[in-house]
């Protein structure tokens, strides 16, 4: 088992100073850090084996061919499902976007489309868009006064509606609150509702099997899971994923070309035309290895014990409120301080060299229910340690200090 406080120094950027300060880095939320093999593995791509894939008989292009595929087994284990199942995107955005453009077809005879309260608007948007091609309607699903999923309503709701799809985060980015997606999931199975789940914010955390839990598409980030920006993917249920559309189109992902038409290969390759990001979805691959070296209970019970010590220090300030759920949480606090605005705390944190997130965190309807225009967000990962939060609570007590 790993000693997980010791892996910090895996972090090189732990040892910059940041205007003077040393970092204080509570907004894994928005980006996580990046662990020195996943940096080397960038500089020596491109220092020394730099060459396109699927492209060439050289032995470079074959290797970086290899590594490449290699990265889709490394994913697929990691996430227990095939390699076949895995398509490389630039983010989750890029995932939902080509999910909502390729589920249409499973919106005729079902006219909705249900969402989230909670969720990120890349994972909104990209449905509006389709409703008004289609002629589909967006629901949301219930939330209780506490800013937590109402479980029973939503089951209630869901075979109301007989959804299309229902597309939900397994972890909110505002919040933190972990969705109940199983029995979700497992309703919508019974109804051959089609199930979306964004990973954005879960895949680093809860590290999701998901053979366990069924979903139908499950789309992610790598720079939120210690990989590098501009890169992601999706997993979709082989059948399901092969039955969908060509979302983009160009090289490398057809059969034949001709003037007048042309056919595609089966997924994932009919999903990833043109150049891909070659060293950036080998650097996820090795985040991903790095991951899986780590003992998960361990990782999990560590952020979960510095996330109960951030909570404790932070609900005892008077006049904070913490928002959402605090029973089942990936390690986000998300609160206000009495009137003040968020933008001004967030402001003097980071004088003191504290990094968090403030405003509506891309989720403005979230904070219209919650009646909020916006709210300070500091979120950990296991690189995180106790000098960390004591620090925040110091910096926070000073910036209210001088607020008040
Ligand atoms: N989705 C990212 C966040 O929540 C950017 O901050």
């Amino acid at each position: 088992m790993n000693d997980i406080a010791q892996l910090r120094s895996d972090f090189p950027i732990f040892d910059v100073a940041v205007d003077g300060n040393p970092l204080c880095y509570l907004d894994s939320a928005a980006t996580s850090q990046k662990p020195q093999a996943v940096i080397d593995v960038i500089k020596n791509y491109y220092s020394q084996e730099n060459a396109n894939v699927h492209r060439g008989l050289h032995t470079l292009s074959q290797r970086a061919t290899q590594r490449y595929e290699m990265a889709r087994e490394t994913l697929a284990e990691f996430l227990n499902v095939t390699s076949r199942e895995i398509v490389w995107t630039s983010g989750a955005t890029e995932s939902l976007n080509l999910l909502a453009f390729g589920l249409t077809a499973s919106f005729i005879g079902r006219e909705v489309i249900l969402l989230s309260p909670f969720e990120h608007h890349a994972n909104i948007v990209p449905w509006q868009e389709a409703a008004k091609r289609t002629g589909a309607r967006i629901e949301i699903l219930p939330i209780t006064e506490q800013g937590i999923l109402d479980l029973p309503a939503s089951l209630k709701m869901i075979e109301q509606l007989r959804p299309a799809v229902l597309s939900i985060a397994q972890a909110s980015n505002t919040l933190g609150n972990i969705h109940p997606i199983e029995p979700l999931i497992e309703a919508c199975k019974k109804l051959g509702t089609i199930t979306v789940i964004d990973g954005a914010q879960s895949l680093l955390h809860l590290q999701p099997d998901l053979t366990k839990l069924g979903c139908d598409f499950f789309v992610f980030s790598a720079h939120k899971a210690l990989g590098p920006t501009g890169v992601g993917g999706l997993f979709g249920r082989y059948e399901l994923l092969n039955a969908l559309p060509v979302y983009k189109t160009g090289g490398e992902m057809i059969a034949t070309v001709r003037f007048s038409d042309s056919t595609y290969r089966d997924a994932p390759e009919k999903f990833e035309p043109g150049t891909p990001n070659i060293s950036g979805v080998i650097a996820f691959s090795e985040a991903i290895k790095y991951l899986q070296a780590i003992d998960k209970v361990a990782l999990h019970q560590y952020e979960q014990k510095l996330y109960r010590e951030l909570l404790q220090q932070l609900t005892a300030i008077d006049g904070v409120t913490v928002h959402g759920d605090t029973n089942n949480n990936i390690g986000i606090v998300s609160f206000s301080y009495k009137n003040e605005h968020h933008y001004d705390l967030a402001t003097l944190l980071n004088s003191f060299g504290v990094a968090v997130r403030s405003g509506h965190h891309c989720t403005q309807p979230l904070m219209a229910q919650l009646g909020l225009d916006g709210t300070i967000r500091a979120s950990l990962a296991f690189y995180n340690n106790n000098q960390d939060i004591n620090r925040f609570i110091n910096a926070l007590e000073a910036s209210i200090d001088i607020l008040d």
